[in-house]
């Protein structure tokens, strides 16, 4: 009976011990402080200019994962998990100078250097300096409205093992990628910033518990009016069902135009492995 008694209270103090470990580390890694420089960005004024950042913030996602840029939630409450709730961008993005968030969107730190997590920095940090000035053209035009989600991400002991584990990435990029101009022919480009959060260009990969066909053998597959119907409707060849390419495209790619979604194939069919 006393042996059973202090077998659990030593199972009772590992646990604490355990879950103060888990608690202490991963507070560690959510608030750690990462030194990204600054650069210098360049926020164009003019309504062409907007436009294009408006859609560019379709087609990168911050439209669809922000609620159209009120914030959202996208996972109820849940004392294991959190929640994650992308927050109504105009209110945060008020004290945030426009090189600061030019370092968010491109290298996935917030104002005061801690990493975000789940917003993908890894893909947009290739976008291009023009195109970020774009984008913060874009949320200078937002403004904060009642009816914002303020809800907060947070995050309970599973989803703090997640991210002692690496199992939920963290956003920040330590080494700037950012050219100066968007290319002439963007196929490259865009397959980078649109494609490869979540394919490779050569091999099978796991993306959120999804199966994600390598870029290039699938790309070359399709005729080019089947790649368009893809990339615009969400729609496989033959007419089947993509899965979760299919929302995505539906959400945020359908945005491409024809000669962007026929340089993307281009670029996929010349030998882009290589
Ligand atoms: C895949 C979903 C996703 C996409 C795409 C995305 N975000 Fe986020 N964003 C989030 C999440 C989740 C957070 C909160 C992360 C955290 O606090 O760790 C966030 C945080 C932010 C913040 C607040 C940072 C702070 O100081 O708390 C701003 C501003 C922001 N995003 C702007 C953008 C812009 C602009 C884009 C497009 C270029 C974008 N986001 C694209 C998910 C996304
Ligand atoms: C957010 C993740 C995500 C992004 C971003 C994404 N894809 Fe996909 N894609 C998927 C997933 C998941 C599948 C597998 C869908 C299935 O069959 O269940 C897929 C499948 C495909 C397929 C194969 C369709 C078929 O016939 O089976 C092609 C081609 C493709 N994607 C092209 C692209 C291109 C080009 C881009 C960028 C412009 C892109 N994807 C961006 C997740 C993504």
């Amino acid at each position: 009976m006393r042996i059973w008694a202090r077998s659990g209270l030593g199972a009772a103090a590992l646990a604490v011990l355990g879950t103060g470990g888990l608690y202490g580390a991963s507070e560690w890694v959510l608030r750690r402080s990462h030194a990204v420089p600054l650069g210098p960005i360049a926020v164009p004024h003019d309504a062409a200019s907007l436009a294009e950042g408006s859609r560019l913030a379709t087609l990168t996602g911050c439209k669809s994962c922000h609620g159209d840029g009120k914030g959202a939630v996208w996972t109820p409450v849940d004392w294991r998990e959190g929640q994650v709730a992308p927050p109504p961008i105009a209110r945060s993005a008020a004290r945030y100078s426009d090189a600061e968030l030019a370092r968010l969107i491109r290298q996935g730190v917030t104002k005061e250097g801690r990493t975000v997590f789940l917003m993908p920095a890894w893909s947009m940090t290739y976008l291009a300096d023009d195109d970020v000035g774009r984008i913060i053209a874009w949320v200078r035009s937002l403004r904060p409205a009642p009816d914002d989600v303020q809800a907060t991400t947070w995050f309970g002991p599973v989803g703090r093992w997640k991210i002692l584990t690496g199992a939920t990435r963290p956003s920040v990029v330590a080494e700037a990628h950012g050219v100066a101009k968007r290319p002439a022919d963007p196929g490259r480009y865009l397959t980078q910033v649109l494609c490869s959060e979540c394919h490779a260009l050569t091999e099978l990969r796991a993306h959120d518990g999804n199966t994600v066909p390598p870029l290039a053998p699938m790309a070359a597959s399709y005729a080019p009016a089947e790649f368009q119907r893809l990339l615009h409707e969400g729609v496989g060849a033959g007419g089947r069902n993509v899965g979760f390419m299919g929302t995505i495209v539906k959400e945020n790619l359908h945005a491409l135009r024809p000669d962007e979604v026929e340089a993307v194939q281009r670029y996929l069919r010349g030998g882009a492995a290589q």
